[in-house]
């Protein structure tokens, strides 16, 4: 069977890093695409910093952070993907961005037989790969906020995807150290989201009834059902705004009012109170 052994990721914001650094924590050569200088400059320190909290805590050794460094390389131009034999994107979680950079990624690609895999939460991987001219080699690959921590990975295929690239793709997530794979029919939200979502907008919806304070919420699902985190911690921590974007694309696709994102959550997201990134969401983060 194919292995991968050259990645490329586009896109280096809280999944893009994360799915960068356990690709080259699993020894394979990866190359990170961002749109400007800035980006990339921050997505660097981001997969650098999490090196190291990785080399305090003793998980890895400081050879293995030397190689996984120097198995890293960053560029602002998407024509530099063009040597790959997978492309993962992480962009943003909107529609018309997506399709933008799967369009790109044909080109770039084109005359190989490269993977184009998304990283997307909720969006129909078939519209990504409908945009393509290789809808056999488009496929869903999810990973979990934190990638270095979430031992799932998502396989979607779609009804165009071939057996052999959804074999290769689960070969390559089940080999990286400490993942497991579930696969998903191409439907919004797959299975994690599909459940997730409606139960942190729920929690949206309670706080903004007024029934608890964000703190009950929250300590009502870590002390009474020995969650990590509780709901609008967990909100903060995915980023408001993506998680809006998830709910839109999961109501678009089912219709249905319990996907739909609250007021409060557009009001947040319409105010710049992103969660943790953005250093306020439902709780204030300091430096
Ligand atoms: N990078 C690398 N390692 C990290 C990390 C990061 N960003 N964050 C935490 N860790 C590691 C720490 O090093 C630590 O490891 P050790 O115990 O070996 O030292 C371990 O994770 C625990 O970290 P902390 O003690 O700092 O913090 P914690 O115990 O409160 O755990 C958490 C933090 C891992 C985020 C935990 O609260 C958790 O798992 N929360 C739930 C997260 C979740 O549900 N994620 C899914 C979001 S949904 C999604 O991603 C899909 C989507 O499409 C929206």
């Amino acid at each position: 069977m194919r292995e991968f052994s050259r990645i490329g990721v586009v896109g280096c914001g809280l999944m893009g890093s994360g799915i960068a650094e356990v690709c080259v924590r699993a020894g394979l050569d990866v190359k990170v695409a961002e749109r400007g200088e800035e980006a990339l400059a921050a997505g660097r320190s981001r997969i650098v910093a999490s090196l190291d909290r990785g080399l305090r805590s003793g998980k890895l050794s400081e050879p293995e952070r030397q190689a996984a460094l120097d198995s890293l390389a960053f560029t602002v131009d998407l024509d530099e993907l063009a040597d790959r034999d997978l492309v993962i994107e992480a962009v943003a979680e909107l529609p018309d961005v997506k399709t933008t950079v799967f369009k790109e990624l044909d080109r770039v690609l084109a005359g190989s037989d490269a993977v184009i895999a998304s990283n997307t939460s909720s969006i129909p991987i078939i519209d990504l790969a409908a945009v393509t001219g290789r809808p056999q080699q488009v496929v869903g690959v999810h990973f979990f906020n934190p990638v270095p921590v979430q031992r799932l990975v998502e396989i979607i295929p779609t009804q165009l995807t071939s057996d052999a690239v959804t074999e290769q793709v689960t070969a390559f997530a089940a080999n990286i150290r400490g993942k497991t794979v579930v696969l998903a029919r191409d439907r919004a939200g797959f299975v994690v989201n599909a459940l997730l979502i409606p139960y942190l907008v729920s929690a949206v919806r309670m706080l903004e009834s007024g029934v608890a304070s964000a703190e009950d919420i929250d300590n009502g699902m870590v002390l009474g059902c020995a969650h990590p985190m509780g709901p609008l911690r967990l909100l903060d921590l995915i980023g408001l705004d993506t998680a809006q974007s998830i709910a839109e694309s999961m109501y678009e696709e089912y219709k249905e009012p319990l996907y739909a994102p609250p007021p409060l959550l557009r009001r947040m997201v319409a105010a710049g109170a992103l969660g943790r990134k953005s250093g306020r969401g439902f709780y204030a983060y300091g430096d």
